[in-house]
């Protein structure tokens, strides 16, 4: 028997089958591809937290660990490989204690202060305005800055502005020059407050949007910069905020956020990152792509204020939070990352695919040793690049590239929780060579999927590819073993007569250029 449902935005035709139907089938719209995936959707975020920034993406110029100019040289190299187009700092949390002025001048001078967020670690500020903006230049990626609403000034947030991308003879560009930097730095995206609902003041959504409209007038366009500002947004189902926002704000924001962890819940033990059974996984699949519906509901109440859709929606703070690891600070939030955490990262892009035409940022929390982390480091000099970290590199092909609607008719599962999970994920587009890629990903723990996809009138012969698998779910990279989840070449892919047939191993993201 076959029961066609919706399935998040997707339509998916489950089989009811009692028999394992171990198959799936996929029909490709490669002519019908309308939106272009902004590449921000592969964006990162850095936090004072923790090891993200000091030991993580910064250890100073003194230290004995290889760097560039404070940067660690082995991390600056990984990050340069994956593309990052956007990255999110001071935080966080952290953004709405940070004054941005103990940041800059001569390090010695920088006044220290308590990170009361995270651990009550003494912040230095030895990297501050000058080595983030510096560091996106390197990256060639765009810096989103968080400004301090909760318990800065307008003044404040203003100046700092002006201080970064003013290129006249103003005073903050005078103060900017001498303390080394001539030239103005571009910045795009300026978030004005972070969860103003929580950490970044406690606001209701009324208050919040008032402040808004004041903060937001004073940070100004100089010179050729142009500032994307975006209003501190809604947590997961908080629909009330977005309501609230798009209603007061509306217009003068062009962009609202949005934060959903993929997390048991907020008290009490969030549960292991590594020892996790495979209820636990289905679970995990379930609770993430929740996500889709979340989306759904607040874009359902943009479209209902700005049909034209004007005001994008940016996700600036995504993916999964597990319990710390054990004999780790507490407050520093630093997990492992299993192959399971990899699923969350396919699955999460499959579905922020679908949603571009509103959905213009999606931030992963956190690139460095912070919550799903693109790569860990030791003070020792060691680094890994977790799974997470090799789902971006695969997924890559797809930034800026035109989406591709697909159809996919595969089995679901019920979960705990009440949530139904499809046992396929993919996503398709086309870049602008005009090269196609399909990113599919078996969800099933236990068995392989034969996958067909009709990929009617696409002439091509070969597809060629990459697969992360590992031997279990639990499976992660060490520093003593940092290889055990890493992509390697798949050649399960076959095209005959328009029809590409895959054969995806159990547990298995794979990614597919077509020739
Ligand atoms: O990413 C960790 C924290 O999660 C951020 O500081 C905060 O914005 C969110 O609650």
């Amino acid at each position: 028997m076959n029961k066609k449902m919706m399935l998040g935005g997707m339509l998916v035709t489950a089989s009811l089958s009692l028999s394992a139907q171990n198959s799936a089938t996929l029909t490709l719209h490669a002519n019908e591809g309308k939106t272009v995936i902004p590449k921000e959707i592969y964006g990162q975020f850095a936090e004072h937290l923790g090891t993200c920034i000091y030991g993580g993406l910064w250890v100073g110029e003194n230290s004995s660990i290889a760097n560039t100019n404070g940067y660690r040289t082995d991390v600056l190299n990984a990050l340069k490989e994956f593309k990052v187009p956007v990255l999110g700092w001071p935080g966080g949390c952290f953004a709405d204690e940070y004054h941005w002025m103990d940041g800059i001048g001569p390090k010695a001078q920088r006044p220290k202060m308590v990170n009361n967020n995270w651990g009550g670690t003494i912040e230095d500020n030895s990297f501050g305005t000058h080595e983030f903006l510096n560091l996106c230049e390197m990256l060639n990626c765009e810096p989103y800055i968080s400004g301090n609403v909760g318990s800065g000034t307008v003044e404040e947030l203003a100046k700092w502005v002006e201080y970064m991308t003013s290129d006249g003879d103003s005073p903050m560009a005078r103060l900017r020059r001498q303390n080394g930097r001539d030239k103005a730095w571009n910045v795009k995206y300026l978030g004005v407050g972070n969860e103003s609902w929580g950490c970044g003041g406690n606001m209701r959504p009324e208050y919040y949007s008032d402040l808004y409209r004041r903060y937001a007038t004073y940070c100004r366009n100089y010179d050729s910069n142009r500032l994307f500002k975006v209003a501190s947004g809604a947590s997961d189902y908080d629909y009330e905020w977005t309501r609230v926002l798009m209603e007061q704000i509306g217009n003068q924001m062009h962009g609202v956020s949005l934060h959903y962890y993929t997390v048991s819940g907020w008290t009490g033990s969030k549960g292991s990152s590594i020892n996790f059974d495979k209820d636990d996984y289905y679970w995990t699949i379930g609770k993430c792509r929740e996500i889709e519906d979340v989306i759904k509901r607040h874009c359902a109440i943009m479209d209902s204020y700005d049909p034209q859709k004007r005001i994008a929606l940016l996700l600036d703070e995504w993916g999964t939070w597990w319990d710390e690891e054990p004999g780790t600070i507490r407050g520093h939030l630093y997990q492992q990352n299993a192959l399971r955490d990899a699923f969350v990262a396919s699955l999460s892009f499959d579905i922020f695919h679908r949603y571009t035409d509103r959905l213009k940022m999606a931030n992963i929390a956190q690139i460095v040793n912070v919550l799903q982390s693109m790569i860990l480091t030791n003070d020792k000099g060691g680094m890994v690049l977790t799974p997470t970290y090799h789902v971006f590199k695969m997924y890559n092909v797809h930034q800026d590239a035109t989406y591709l609607p697909l159809d996919i008719n595969c089995k679901t599962m019920d979960v705990r929780d009440n949530r139904s999970i499809p046992m396929l994920s993919a996503t398709a587009s086309k870049d602008k060579a005009g090269k196609i890629h399909i990113s599919l990903s078996n969800i099933d723990a236990d068995n392989e999927q034969t996958v067909t996809i009709n990929l009617q009138g696409v002439k091509a012969t070969k597809a060629t590819g990459e697969i992360l698998t590992a031997k279990n779910l639990t499976d992660h990279n060490t520093f003593e073993q940092p290889e055990v989840v890493k992509p390697t070449a798949f050649s399960g892919a076959k095209i005959s007569k328009e029809v590409l047939t895959v054969k995806l191993p159990a547990k298995s993201i794979v990614t597919l250029e077509l020739n």
